[in-house]
């Protein structure tokens, strides 16, 4: 299977975002080690959550489909072909509110659906995924992790979908970098430690 790298990326903050950094990074040097890889991505940021026509639409079998369910379909269609059309899976997010930015949860509400859970609840399994996650706080580690419902809750999700290899790439705490003058080269900032996570899952992954 030709090596296939698809990204779901949920910060609008453009080039300011740290996770979309991060994930550039990724990408880079996937792209160095596997020239002839493919690499797609799905921005989260503009995603309706789900309407009730999508909703029953992705609970109803596809053969039963009415030509409005079908089209209701169509974008938990789009967002299952492409996990499915991947061999990696990299998720770049913000945590937000202790949590995922809600741009995200409609994600996983649309690939969560006939075709997947209630089809084939194993669609991720043998599929490695790595989470690029950006936080002001320090949450990866220490006193806060405990507050931390962003990782548990992806890690429940893989769990459910049959994702078995995963890993955190963690870019926290972003605040020093972003308000208080820390230098991103500075060996305990956030960026180091993720530049130096990365290159160690990039060293490990897809060989
Ligand atoms: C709406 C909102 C909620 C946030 N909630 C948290 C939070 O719960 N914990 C935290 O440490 N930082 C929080 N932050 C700060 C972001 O996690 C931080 O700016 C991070 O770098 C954002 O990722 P990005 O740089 O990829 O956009 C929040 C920021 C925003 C805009």
């Amino acid at each position: 299977m030709r090596r296939h790298l698809h990204t779901v990326v949920s910060s609008p903050r453009g080039d300011r975002s740290w996770s979309r950094r991060a994930l550039q990074l990724f990408v880079d040097g996937y792209r160095t080690q596997f020239p002839d890889a493919e690499v797609t991505s799905r921005d989260t940021t503009n995603l309706p959550h789900l309407s009730l026509a999508a909703l029953s639409a992705g609970r109803t079998p596809l053969a039963e489909h009415t030509a409005d369910q079908a089209a209701a379909f169509a974008l938990q269609a789009e967002i299952v072909n492409e996990v499915e059309h991947c061999s990696h899976l990299l998720f770049a997010t913000p945590m937000w509110n202790w949590s995922t930015p809600s741009s995200l949860k409609a994600w996983v509400d649309h690939f969560v659906n006939i075709r997947t859970f209630y089809g084939a609840p194993s669609v991720l399994a043998g599929k490695p995924v790595s989470v690029i996650i950006s936080s002001g706080g320090l949450y990866s580690e220490g006193p806060q992790s405990v507050n931390d419902t962003l990782r548990p809750w992806f890690e429940n999700f893989f769990a459910r979908l049959g994702a078995t290899e995963f890993a955190f790439l963690n870019c926290d705490p972003t605040g020093p970098m972003d308000w208080g003058g820390l230098d991103p080269d500075a060996d305990d900032a956030a960026w180091t430690k993720v530049r130096r996570q990365i290159e160690q899952r990039l060293a490990s992954v897809d060989r």
